[in-house]
C-alpha cells in the first residue's frame, strides 16, 4: 500500500473480527511505532502488548466498554484481538538532556511543550498507519492511566497515553462525531501569514 492510501484508508474502527493478528505483521507495526521524532532522539516511549482475552476483557471493563454497547456499538475493545498501551516517559526526556551533549539547552522543566507527548502522538500515529498499511485496522481508546497502569504493572514513571486496538475490521458503526465533517483546506491551512 502506498503511503497516501495507508493515511487516506486510515480511521479509527470500532469492530473486529475475532481472527488472531499475524505475530509477524505486529511485530512490523510495532517497529514502525519505534520509527518516529523524538525531542533530542530521547525514544521515552514504551508499548504494552496485550493479547490475551481475559486480560482484553478486564482493559475493556475498565475502558467502560458496556458503555459503548449502550450507545449500539460492538464491544470493540474486548473483541480486538491485540491491544497496544502506549506510554510515555517524561524521565527519559529529563535524564537525556542531562547528558553532557545537551548542556546549553533547556531541560524539560523549562519547555512551554511537553514533547514527551507529542512524541507519543507520533509513536500512536505511525502504530495506526502501519496496521492500516498490514490491511488491519486500528482503533483509539482513552484509558483510566492510574487503573490500566495498574492492572498491567506499568511503572509509576511511563504514563499510559491511551489504548490502541489492532484486528481484522467487521463493520462497525461510524462515530457520531464524523457528522461535523473534514475542516477545509482554507481553514487548517495558512500560507505566508494567518
Ligand atoms: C487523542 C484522541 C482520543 C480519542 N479518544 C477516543 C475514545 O476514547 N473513544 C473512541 O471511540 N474514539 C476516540 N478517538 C477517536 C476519534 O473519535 C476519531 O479519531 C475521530 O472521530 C476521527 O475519526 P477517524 O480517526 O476515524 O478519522 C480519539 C482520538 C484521539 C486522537
Amino acid at each position: 500500500m502506498d503511503f497516501a492510501e495507508a493515511v487516506r484508508r486510515r480511521r479509527m474502527v470500532r469492530a473486529y473480527r475475532p481472527d488472531p493478528v499475524e505475530p509477524a505483521a505486529l511485530e512490523r507495526i510495532l517497529d514502525a511505532a519505534t520509527r518516529g521524532p523524538s525531542a533530542g532522539f530521547s525514544q521515552g516511549q514504551t508499548c504494552v502488548v496485550v493479547t490475551d482475552a481475559d486480560d482484553r476483557r478486564r482493559i475493556a471493563e475498565l475502558c467502560d466498554e458496556p458503555a459503548y454497547v449502550a450507545r449500539g456499538f460492538d464491544p470493540w475493545i474486548s473483541q480486538a484481538p491485540v491491544h497496544v498501551v502506549v506510554c510515555t516517559s517524561r524521565t527519559a526526556y529529563e535524564r537525556r538532556y542531562a547528558e553532557p551533549d545537551k548542556a546549553g539547552s533547556d531541560p524539560p522543566a523549562a519547555w512551554d511543550v511537553p514533547f514527551w507527548w507529542v512524541d507519543a502522538g507520533a509513536a500512536l500515529m505511525l502504530l495506526l498507519l502501519a496496521a492500516t498499511n498490514e490491511g488491519l485496522a486500528a482503533g483509539f481508546q482513552s484509558i483510566d492511566g492510574a487503573a490500566v497502569g495498574a492492572f498491567l504493572g506499568i511503572p509509576p514513571e511511563h504514563a499510559p497515553l491511551g489504548l490502541v486496538t489492532i484486528g481484522h475490521p467487521a463493520p462497525d458503526r461510524p462515530s457520531g462525531s464524523l457528522r461535523r465533517g473534514r475542516r477545509p483546506a482554507v481553514e487548517t491551512v495558512h500560507h505566508g501569514r494567518w
